[in-house]
């Protein structure tokens, strides 16, 4: 099987799939790591591992629509099963949700469907939450509800300022993001709607 991962920035969890993809040996290859941003660290990380990169710059389209469909044809050379939205920072189009469909799949640092959108962590603290987490989803049009795979929770500590609490869960995500994307590739989740089963009851 074979899986992009599309990143903006520093790519983090992108780092964390491709190691995890290693040391367990799947049966998959990250066949490429794309950018909308041609300065994204993470592409450095990528290129030193041999994965290969693209750069789709969203800077170069006038609007949403051309540069999601540039960006769908720059994905589907690599042909893959599962597309991995890593701190990929770009709302995305109807046709390109409708595209990938059940295959596409995001982390959002967050509990959803608490705290949608940006600023999680700031919200979280500002409403005095003493939980926090990251949640895996299939991406659809609804932006960060679309069904649910994984969800694991940090303490909200009484010191936490933005970066600490962002630097817990963050570590989560490393653990977590893998995992549910090698349940997406092994075919191990049952999805009915917005509920998402594991075939053998892990959650
Ligand atoms: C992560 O917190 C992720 O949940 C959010 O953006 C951040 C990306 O970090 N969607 P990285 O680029 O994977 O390091």
């Amino acid at each position: 099987k074979k899986v992009v991962i599309l990143i903006s920035g520093r790519g983090s969890n992108m780092e964390a799939i491709v190691r995890c993809a290693q040391r367990e040996k799947w049966p998959a290859q990250i066949a490429a790591v794309i950018s909308n941003r041609p300065d994204a660290a993470g592409l450095h990380f990528a290129q030193r591992e041999g994965i290969q990169t693209a750069v789709v710059d969203h800077k170069a389209f006038e609007g949403r629509e051309p540069f999601d469909a540039a960006l769908m044809q720059a994905i589907d050379a690599f042909d893959p099963d599962v597309v991995v939205l890593a701190g990929f920072m770009r709302i995305l189009t109807t046709e390109f949700t409708a595209h990938y469909a059940g295959r596409l799949v995001n982390i959002h640092p967050s509990l959803l469907p608490s705290f949608p959108g940006l600023h999680t962590h700031q919200r979280a603290l500002e409403m005095g939450c003493k939980l926090a987490g990251a949640t895996v989803h299939l991406v659809t049009a609804d932006l960060d509800h679309g069904p649910i795979l994984a969800q694991a929770l940090v303490p909200v500590l009484p010191d936490d300022d933005e970066a600490r609490l962002s630097a817990r869960v963050l570590a989560l995500e490393h653990q977590m993001y893998p995992r549910a994307v090698r349940w997406l590739l092994e075919d191990q989740l049952q999805i009915d709607g917005l509920v998402v089963r594991h075939r053998t009851g892990e959650s």
